[in-house]
């Protein structure tokens, strides 16, 4: 019999409303709802063959042992286990951005082997339950199958627990700036952290605000109002790292030139440039704006000490299956 292949491409997407501490650490339900955009050109491309003797990762055309083999055997194994698929899988992915440029590739590549993996087998599955699958791998890649601006709905078990968009990719111009930073963190993967986040005094109060930043955030975006979207999206995260600061054990993910790019974005929206700040689990800060302001951030990014490199995403599209069928 021959085998059977697929290959999956999905953008990584950036949370103006974030994920942080899990309600199930099995299952990646969170403790609260989330928004995200995709991102536009940000994209891991994996192809699954099913019908091996065992599961094999490449990865950006190296061989991968150890935790990258663990973790993408793991999910594989719930898909297998979900699904009634039989057989191990050769997976091969590549990310179109550097690896260690910091930008999160999980979601991305969590999504890619989701859809990939699903097609491969010959299975077909609405979006909403790609979405939940996806979450398994890495809860961040729920928000990258579905296109442009994503709700992560929190639910309470693996059903309830998707994501959907809300508006299509071109509801609204917004486009992320990245600001790359020149020194190379290697911080605590974001596995660790959301377990650590409930030791934080300040997680209650961060999830107990939650569902009413997002609904605020939400409406910014369909009113295009960057007044009301800047202040929601850079209270938020900064909540988010307030809370990664104090865990025990805490968490900075912050470097020197974070706090730098943080306040000139401050600065540069007082004087009237429509551009805001969020951060992930890293350093490197994701500075929002509308498209016709993306040289004028990114040429102003550029003359920041630490600042190594720019990328530009504008909103993305859904994840999708490229090519399927025997081999
Ligand atoms: O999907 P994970 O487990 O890599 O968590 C992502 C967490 C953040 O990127 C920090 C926030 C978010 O909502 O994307």
């Amino acid at each position: 019999m021959q085998n059977r292949t697929a290959i999956g491409v999905a953008n990584a997407n950036i949370a103006f409303i974030k994920y942080w501490g899990r309600a199930d650490d099995d299952l990646n339900i969170p403790v609260n709802g989330s928004l995200s955009m995709n991102l536009e050109g940000l994209y891991a491309e994996t192809s699954v063959t099913w019908g091996q003797s065992a599961d094999t990762l490449v990865l950006n055309e190296v061989e991968q042992t150890g935790k990258p083999l663990q973790r993408v055997a793991h999910h594989l194994d719930a898909l297998r286990s979900r699904l009634g698929i039989e057989g191990h899988a050769a997976v091969s992915s590549v990310n179109n951005f550097p690896a260690g440029a910091g930008i999160a590739s999980s979601a991305a590549a969590f999504a890619a082997l989701t859809v990939a993996s699903v097609a491969a087998a010959g299975i077909s599955l609405s979006e909403r339950e790609l979405t939940a699958l996806a979450r398994l791998g890495s809860g961040s890649a729920s928000r990258s199958v579905p296109a442009g601006f994503v709700e992560w709905y929190a639910g309470t078990d693996h059903e309830t627990s998707y994501a959907e968009s809300f508006a299509a990719s071109d509801a609204w111009n917004i486009v992320d700036v990245i600001a790359i930073i020149s020194e190379a963190h290697k911080a605590t993967g974001s596995q660790e952290g959301h377990s650590t986040a409930r030791t934080s005094d300040l997680q209650d109060a961060r999830v107990a605000g939650a569902a009413e930043r997002l609904r605020l955030c939400k409406q910014a975006i369909f009113d295009h109002d960057f007044g009301t979207f800047a202040a929601v999206v850079e209270h938020d995260s900064n909540l988010m790292h307030a809370v990664m600061m104090t865990s025990r054990p805490p968490l900075f993910y912050w470097l020197p030139p974070t706090l730098t790019i943080m306040q000139a974005v401050r600065d540069w929206r007082a004087d009237g440039l429509q551009v805001c700040y969020t951060l992930d689990a890293g350093p490197n800060v994701h500075c929002l704006c509308i498209r016709k302001d993306v040289d004028q951030v990114s040429a102003a990014l550029k003359n920041l000490s630490g600042v190594v490199d720019v990328r530009v995403a504008r909103v993305g599209g859904a994840a999708k299956v490229i090519s399927s069928g025997e081999c």
